[in-house]
């Protein structure tokens, strides 16, 4: 059985086609892309000969041939499309960030939990060879305890990027290189090494003309005592994505493609040439796993139609939003921060300045 999907925004939403449903033909069915706009739509129906097209969202919800439907849309967008989508007893795909504020996270959590369908947000660049490999061998307990880490995001964004309106803005891209490009570097750290329990962090605007950040530096501490630095720019003269953890038996780093990381060979150091004969055995008959969408999209196919654990799950993007609240929140006050944020917490219901709050 294939599932019927249904894309509502064409940009990401060509991403998703391209990388997610074409190598997965056999497991999806794209019956309808919806956009606001017409030019747009035509070329990606054109492109992949999607049968259906409509520039209203109502029409998806509404429609008994669509199983999936995968939100594609600005930030602001993704709160009331998703639950309307799960009201409409879909299953729902929804781009990062999943939410605005981590209020917002929680009501889609309790939505979810009433739904019939379930909802996938979107982190691809956990999925590739080389990070599956270096996770493989972590969690076969071969790099024993974890001392420290280093994830850079060094990419470049300019005026032609900030020319899309939504973009640049408290209010519709709901913060800036932390919480909308960092924010999948952090999650492969967090997918490789669990969860953050501290933070201190900084953040400015200093490469463009822009209301959101585009630099950021961080200092964490792990769950499992690690303490690990981030840096993130979108004024790096040449783009590189690098994650590298220096663990008791073993040094890892990761490919520095910037928007591929987890694809390419990770460097693997051992410590010991025992440490060596250990990797080599855990990774014999290793069978090679696809990047990004595709094997994402075909982990969530599966996890629909057998019931299994989703690939990505809410509670997961909700930890990623946890890590941007604590970091705007040390970044305004200067403390420290802990972690788990729960609704008591100050920036609970919005992270966004109190200077660019909507009125
Ligand atoms: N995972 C990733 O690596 C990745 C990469 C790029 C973008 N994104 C995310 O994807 C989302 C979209 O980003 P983008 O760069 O594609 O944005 P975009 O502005 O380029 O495209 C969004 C599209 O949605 C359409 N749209 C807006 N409102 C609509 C509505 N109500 N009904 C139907 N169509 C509507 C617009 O017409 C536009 O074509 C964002 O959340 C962004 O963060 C993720």
């Amino acid at each position: 059985m294939r599932l019927r999907v249904g894309i509502v925004g064409c940009n990401a939403g060509r991403t998703h086609l391209a990388e997610g449903y074409c190598p997965n033909a056999d497991l999806f069915d794209v019956r309808t892309v919806c956009d606001l706009d017409a030019a747009r739509m035509d070329a990606v129906a054109d492109e992949f000969a999607i049968p259906n097209r409509t520039a209203s969202f109502d029409d998806l919800l509404r429609d008994p041939d669509i199983d999936v439907i995968d939100i594609c849309t600005p930030p602001a967008l993704h709160l009331s499309q998703v639950l309307a989508a799960l009201a409409a007893g879909k299953q729902v795909v929804c781009e990062k960030p999943l939410a605005g504020s981590l209020a917002d996270a929680d009501r889609m959590i309790a939505a979810e939990a009433a739904a019939t369908g379930r909802l996938m947000p979107v982190f691809q660049y956990r999925y590739g060879n080389g990070i599956a490999e270096a996770k493989a061998v972590i969690d076969a307990g071969i790099a024993g305890r974890a001392f420290v880490g280093t994830v850079e995001t060094f990419w470049s964004r300019g005026a032609d990027y900030y020319a899309v309106p939504w973009r640049g803005r408290w209010q519709t891209e709901m913060g800036g290189v932390l919480m909308a490009h960092a924010i999948h570097p952090h999650d492969m750290l967090t997918f490789l090494l669990g969860p953050v329990v501290r933070v201190f962090g900084r953040i400015d605007t200093r490469v463009n003309r822009i209301e959101v950040e585009d630099c950021m530096t961080a200092s964490l501490r792990m769950q499992n005592g690690a303490l690990v630095s981030l840096a993130a720019t979108l004024g790096s003269v040449d783009q590189i994505t690098r994650i590298r953890l220096a663990f008791e038996n073993l040094t890892i780093e990761s490919d520095h493609s910037p928007f591929r990381p987890g694809e390419a060979e990770w460097k693997i150091l051992p410590r010991t040439p025992d440490i060596a004969a250990r990797i080599n055995a855990a990774l014999a008959g290793w069978i090679h796993v696809p990047p990004r969408h595709t094997q994402m999209m075909r982990l969530f196919y599966h996890a629909v139609v057998t019931g299994g654990p989703l690939p990505v799950t809410t509670a997961e993007a909700r930890r990623a939003l946890e890590l941007v609240t604590a970091i705007y929140t040390s970044a305004e006050t200067g403390v420290d921060v802990a972690l788990p944020i729960l609704a008591d917490h100050p920036k609970y219901q919005s992270w966004v300045p109190a200077r660019f709050a909507a009125a």
